[in-house]
């Protein structure tokens, strides 16, 4: 089954605990949150007080995904406000191995993601230690966004790269995804998608989660 994680980027901030429980009873896979310092990624939002505050409103897994410079310092708080999942950018790393075991160590399923200019072979001496790679498919920063075709080709190979190398190492794809997108991009590897402005924008979360399952062929 391919996995739903709607992009609160696009919620409607004043009612975000009701959003959250709309998009839950919807039948989300996981709850995609995004971190914006203003330094990585020229926006700025959410912080590990609201990760926090959110793991009490739901039980979806937390998929965190951070677009931050110097993530070293902020894991362990991101890691105890209780995300399931956490990401970190290869571009913004010195230590990426490190930073992978940290995540790792602590129980939390560890992800690297790469921007759409960064090459997936720049992922060749990781793909044996994290759980999970994100790729991006518009630049970070932004919700609503329009899906960036050439990362279809980057997913091929990215697949070929995990199965050449044995890995086991989910795939997730950010940024630009809707329901006219997601079997295609599904079909060239990923194992969840991320839907941010398609999912919060949609007016009607169950339709919208009902055919995005059906193109994916999701039972
Ligand atoms: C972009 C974020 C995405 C964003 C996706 O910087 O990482 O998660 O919320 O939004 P859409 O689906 O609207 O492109
Ligand atoms: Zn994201």
């Amino acid at each position: 089954m391919i996995k739903i994680s709607p992009s609160i980027l696009s919620a409607d901030f004043v009612r975000l605990a009701d959003e959250i429980k709309a998009a839950e009873d919807a039948g989300a896979h996981m709850l995609h949150i995004d971190v914006m310092d203003g330094h990585f990624v020229p926006n700025i939002n959410i912080g590990p007080a609201v990760v926090e505050s959110i793991k009490k409103v739901t039980k979806l897994p937390l998929d965190v995904h951070l677009m931050i410079d110097d993530h070293d310092r902020y894991l362990r708080d991101f890691i105890s406000a209780g995300s399931d999942m956490l990401t970190v950018h290869l571009e913004a790393a010195v230590h990426l191995h490190r930073s992978i075991q940290v995540i790792r160590e602590a129980g939390v399923t560890a992800g690297v993601s790469i921007n759409p200019a960064t090459p997936v072979t720049s992922l060749s001496e990781i793909l044996h230690d994290a759980d999970m790679v994100l790729i991006m498919s518009v630049n970070p920063g932004f919700g609503g966004q329009e899906f960036i075709p050439g990362t279809l080709g980057k997913l091929r190979q990215l697949r070929k790269m995990i199965s050449d190398g044995g890995h086991s190492v989910a795939v997730e794809v950010d940024g630009g995804i809707n329901p006219a997108n997601a079997k295609e991009v599904a079909d060239a590897g990923a194992d969840i998608l991320v839907m941010g402005s398609a999912f919060f924008r949609s007016g009607d979360y169950n339709a919208t989660m009902k055919k995005v399952n059906a193109v994916l062929g999701n039972a």
